[in-house]
């Protein structure tokens, strides 16, 4: 989604807005733009495409200004186009804004700013906010920081909805201005220079060194200086945060595919996250975890919120969570969650899943749960993101930065990461024999190992990959876990191959969507659930007699003549199947794809972290 990235110091920054731009192209965007201080005037250079279209623009000898903001847009209002990239001026081009986030009441604002004589040239919602900077800067009648400081904060009085903004204005040239409400910005400090960005990946090489702005707080940024203020304009401190990060990890390594690169990493990503807290014959270590063992072991039932993928990986905590543990677990998708009334008290922890941190749904989501009173534990793969910086407690996913928009890696360890918090209650509330939770404890350590064993046999996927990827449709069945990797593995395919596809329960095909099965349609039947194959296996049989061809993917043996192609995962405990059997998935959703031509690691209209509602 929108991307923002601004500098301010001794370089040239042209260069630094254009590369900074580039590192975010995996957000997903549709448009690219910078505006450079210059002589008192602002130079806007924007294009409707690819950062690429913008670099060709440029001509960086005109630009030498040290002083720039950029920005990848994501369409909401308006479409793709010049006129409406970002950044915008107001109608006396004083002022330049970039925006992430969405202005729901920009209708009304823009009518009164047409009132008082200001034109506009996009669709977009977001030229209303330098106009409304303009109106409030000329209202104080001086020229002064402080003015163009106040001018900021009352347009942001204004505003309703989310948005993260950088704004430079032309009689301002050692200045920018950052704020935030419901949408992230990061401030990383260099020497006698500031990086500003919506996400860290996009300035992680020039520094580790970052401050995090909180809701409705504002920066005031020199080359040499930084002050923050709050939404009355008081001043105050704040903290710098180091942050250990591998930008190299950043890098495809080889790999055709950020996407294959990071599938390749699973095993690798998962034994990180579990490693250390994993000890033979000991509790697992969730030392980091605050919550107390009396709040823990009287908890009245378990809430997983998420989006996408990270709700695929909730979905099969919740069975892993009701099998172990005994606690009632619901799994809320955050964007309903959020408008539900969902029944929270302080014995209610409130699990919110996310690879980015920044999803505004499940931040929203999360908010609900405090104001409710529930306990909330973020579990995320980006430290310092939004959502750990509000939840009671965070655990991480040390599955590195994952760049391509179809999650995959963050996926696997996300359930590794559940699994093993499954583990961990079982234990506080003593609902499993010790050994029992041993057994799994060491099955959990070997799968990285069984995971490895899956990715050798990628080929056998390809030649799958290439006889089906001229279909229009797919089904995925499963039961119980089963039918959670279901759900994981269409979505995949949809995402990076644009083939539609449907999961099913297994059973449930029977009460309609088998009218959609016809003479050859492929169908992909997960069965890793001793105790539901037979049962499994008879759905898949329904379909068969009905013409489907059906490609198994089994931890069992399996009848070779009734299936088009088995696809075997080594054997583990029915619980951790999940991490196992999506892997083929994954792997076959790619080579759909790339023998679809497609952009795998950027699919058209998605965005990476989906920071509007
Ligand atoms: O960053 P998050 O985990 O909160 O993102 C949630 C979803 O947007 C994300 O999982 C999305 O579904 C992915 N593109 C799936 O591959």
């Amino acid at each position: 989604m929108c991307g923002i990235v601004g500098y301010i110091g001794e370089k040239r920054c042209t260069p630094i807005l254009l590369h900074g731009l580039k590192n975010l192209e995996y957000r997903g965007y549709d448009s690219a733009g910078i505006a450079i201080l210059e002589n008192h005037s602002i130079q806007i250079q924007k294009e409707k495409g690819r950062v690429a279209n913008l670099e060709s623009l440029v001509n960086p000898l005109c630009l030498q200004g040290t002083v720039g903001i950029a920005h990848t847009r994501w369409a909401t209002h308006g479409k793709p186009s010049h006129v409406n990239s970002h950044p915008h001026l107001d109608s006396d081009s004083c002022f330049a804004v970039v925006h992430n986030g969405i202005i729901e009441n920009y209708k009304v604002l823009r009518e009164f700013l047409e009132e008082e004589g200001y034109t506009f040239s996009s669709k977009t919602d977001t030229e209303v906010i330098p106009n409304l900077i303009h109106y409030y800067y000329t209202l104080q009648k001086e020229t002064s920081i402080s003015a163009f400081l106040q001018a900021v904060s009352s347009t942001c009085q204004r505003l309703e909805g989310s948005y993260a903004i950088l704004a430079i204005g032309k009689d301002f040239p050692g200045i920018e201005i950052a704020v935030k409400k419901d949408s992230p910005l990061v401030i990383g400090k260099g020497n006698k220079e500031f990086y500003i960005a919506s996400d860290m990946p996009a300035i992680l090489e020039y520094t580790r060194d970052f401050y995090f702005l909180e809701e409705n707080e504002m920066a005031l940024i020199e080359k040499e200086r930084i002050a923050f203020f709050d939404a009355n304009l008081k001043k105050h401190e704040k903290l710098l945060t180091s942050i250990p990060f591998d930008a190299l990890s950043s890098t495809k390594r080889g790999y055709e595919d950020f996407m294959l690169k990071e599938i390749y990493e699973q095993p690798e990503a998962i034994r990180r996250t579990i490693a250390n807290r994993i000890q033979f014959g000991k509790p697992i270590d969730f030392s980091d975890i605050s919550f107390s063992k009396k709040e823990l072991t009287h908890l009245h039932q378990i809430y997983i919120v998420a989006c996408g993928t990270a709700m695929h990986a909730g979905f099969v905590g919740k069975q892993i969570i009701e099998k172990l543990c005994h606690i009632p677990t619901h799994v809320e998708i955050a964007s309903e969650f959020r408008y539900g009334s969902p029944f929270l008290s302080s014995h209610t922890l409130c699990i919110f899943v996310s690879q980015s941190g920044e999803t505004a749904d499940t931040i929203a989501g999360l908010r609900l749960a405090k104001e409710k009173g529930a306990k909330t534990l973020a579990i995320s793969n980006v430290i310092g993101s939004s959502i750990t910086r509000e939840a009671d407690q965070s655990i991480y996913t040390y599955a590195g930065p994952e760049i391509a928009v179809a999650s995959t890696k963050a996926y696997t360890c996300q359930i590794a990461l559940l699994c093993l918090f499954a583990l961990y209650l079982s234990e506080l509330r003593k609902t499993e024999k010790v050994e029992q939770i041993e057994d799994l404890k060491r099955e959990l350590f070997e799968l990285p190992e069984k995971l490895e064993e899956i990715l050798q046999k990628h080929e056998l996927l390809q030649n799958i990959a290439n006889q089906v990827y001229q279909e229009t449709d797919m089904f995925f069945l499963g039961r119980g876990i089963d039918y959670y990797v279901a759900l994981e593995g269409s979505l995949k395919l949809k995402e990076i191959s644009y083939l539609h596809s449907e999961a099913y329960p297994a059973g449930e095909l029977k009460h309609g969507p088998i009218a959609l099965i016809e003479e050859g349609t492929i169908v992909i039947g997960i069965l890793t659930q001793d105790a539901l194959l037979s049962k499994t296996i008879s759905n898949l049989q329904e379909v068969i007699t009905r013409g489907a061809k059906v490609i198994a993917i089994t931890m069992a043996e399996l009848p070779q003549d009734l299936f088009e192609f088995v696809f075997k995962i080594p054997t583990t405990n029915s619980y951790f199947s999940p991490l196992l059997s999506i892997v083929p998935l994954q792997l076959l959703s790619y080579y759909v794809a790339k023998e679809k031509n497609l952009d795998v690691d950027k699919p058209r209209n998605l965005a990476k972290s989906v920071t509007v509602e």
